[in-house]
């Protein structure tokens, strides 16, 4: 493939997100330590281009770092329980004045016309205001939390009107009481409170490290709200940001976020990698559908040969008749919809070279086209790493370019297992495609 075409084809694949994204509300969160880092000026070119796109956005922001460096200045320990500030008279005049001042720098760098930057010329306007009503957390298991607040209500109308004004809102971690009094709120909370009030198309967390991590270390590209709490149940440590987002992001899918993203914020771009693209680059927490995707059982084989016959009688699967089916139940993954198997996908490993065919890979007529396929290929990615597979090869005749816009490569049949080439049907003629597994890099967790 020469560069232009595949500039073209990816320009191709990141058009139907554009058109989805347009007029819809997106609340990104990011800690303090993105603009400590100096890493927000990237960051506000992306942003710009989002909003030229059409994305209401609302900005919440935390303070952490800032604050510390204001308690540490003053000579005073910061007090943390489970994660959560003690917020007392000092603290949250330092938690205010940090607030304060990052709020007055982020403003100016989103109006920063830089020129020479892809975005010149163009300009933000930003809302901030007293969108956020908080009341006290109050005692708790004996601790007094003191000016530590949680969100009451969300002033969803007036963060509307500003959006529709064609404004970006920025929120601090802070709210009001309707006594006057100022609450310090973590940006998880003011986050996930304003993308549930906004009816959000999507919550964005920036995080430290790539995204959520299973029990191999690997980053989880995408797992579903109930995955997710099954994860947090299991104890499974994540990185701490993450430990603090992962349950917000449960809480938004429960709610009516459909989906929420956990992306690094040290990679420049990785905002628009994970929104343009279909693998993303971070994790995306979404919604439970009403599909389940599960290891396939004997009582599945009516099911899957249903759905597979008519295309072996099109000559796009090669057959397998009943016996076969049930000796290899094991290797299938079946999808089903209202208890009806609508989708089905085998993997069958080649251990001793690391390998792994997908097979089989089918979705019934009416479901194609809805991002079902794109669901099995993940789940099949996903068990090969899994397996320690690094190669994953398919042979097809027909839907060769289906493959090759999720990142599968043309390839020799020598390049196959030698167990495969033995195999290999010459009348059938099939093309070999391969795809490299990535092998996440396991990082740093803290517990
Ligand atoms: N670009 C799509 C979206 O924004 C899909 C992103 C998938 N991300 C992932 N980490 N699996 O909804």
């Amino acid at each position: 493939m020469t560069r232009s075409d595949s500039f073209i084809n990816w320009f191709r694949s990141a058009a139907p997100y554009i058109n989805a994204f347009r007029d819809r509300t997106f609340v990104i969160a990011f800690g303090g330590e993105v603009v400590a880092d100096g890493k927000f000026i990237a960051l506000t070119h992306d942003l710009n281009l989002l909003e030229s796109l059409g994305v209401r956005l609302v900005l919440v922001h935390g303070a952490r770092p800032q604050t510390e460096a204001r308690l540490n200045a003053k000579g005073v320990q910061p007090h943390y329980v489970n994660g959560t500030r003690v917020t007392d008279a000092l603290a949250l005049g330092c938690v205010i004045e940090a607030a304060a001042t990052l709020g007055f720098e982020i403003e100016a760098l989103l109006s920063m016309g830089v020129a020479n930057s892809p975005m010149a010329g163009s300009s933000i306007r930003v809302a901030s205001g007293n969108f956020v009503t908080a009341r006290p957390i109050g005692v708790v298991d004996g601790i007094d939390f003191q000016h530590t607040g949680l969100v009451r209500k969300i002033d969803a109308e007036g963060i509307r009107r500003r959006l529709d004004d064609e404004e970006i809102v920025l929120l601090p971690p802070l709210g009001y009481s309707p006594t006057g009094e100022i609450f310090n709120l973590t940006v998880e909370e003011v986050a996930t409170a304003t993308a549930l009030a906004l009816n959000a198309e999507k919550l964005i967390f920036l995080t430290d490290t790539p995204g959520v991590i299973n029990s191999r270390g690997q980053t989880i590209s995408e797992l579903t709200a109930q995955e997710a709490d099954e994860l947090l149940k299991s104890g499974q440590p994540q990185p701490e940001d993450v430990a603090y987002y992962l349950p917000c992001a449960v809480r938004a899918c429960r709610g009516n976020v459909p989906r929420v993203h956990l992306i690094t914020r040290h990679v420049d771009g990785a905002l628009i990698q994970e929104l343009f693209t279909r693998e993303g680059i971070g994790t995306m927490v979404a919604r439970d559908t009403h599909d389940v995707l599960r290891q396939a059982t004997l009582d599945d084989v009516p099911g899957i040969l249903a759905l597979i016959e008519p295309l072996e009688a099109d000559g796009v699967l090669v057959k397998r008749n009943r016996t076969l089916l049930e000796t290899e139940i094991d290797r299938f993954s079946v999808l089903i919809h209202e208890k009806r198997v609508i989708g089905c996908v085998a993997l069958y490993p080649f251990p001793g070279e690391h390998a792994g065919e997908l097979a089989c890979l089918a979705i019934t007529p009416e479901f194609r086209n809805s991002g079902r396929g794109d669901h099995l290929l993940r789940r099949v990615e996903e068990r090969a790493r899994q397996q320690d597979i690094r190669e994953l090869f398919l042979l097809s005749t027909r839907t060769g370019q289906w493959f090759a816009e999720r990142g599968f490569q043309e390839t020799a049949i020598d390049r196959l297992p030698q167990a495969k080439q033995a195999l290999y049907n010459f009348q059938r003629r099939s093309k070999v495609f391969v795809k490299k597994i990535p092998d996440n890099i396991p990082h740093k967790v803290n517990t």
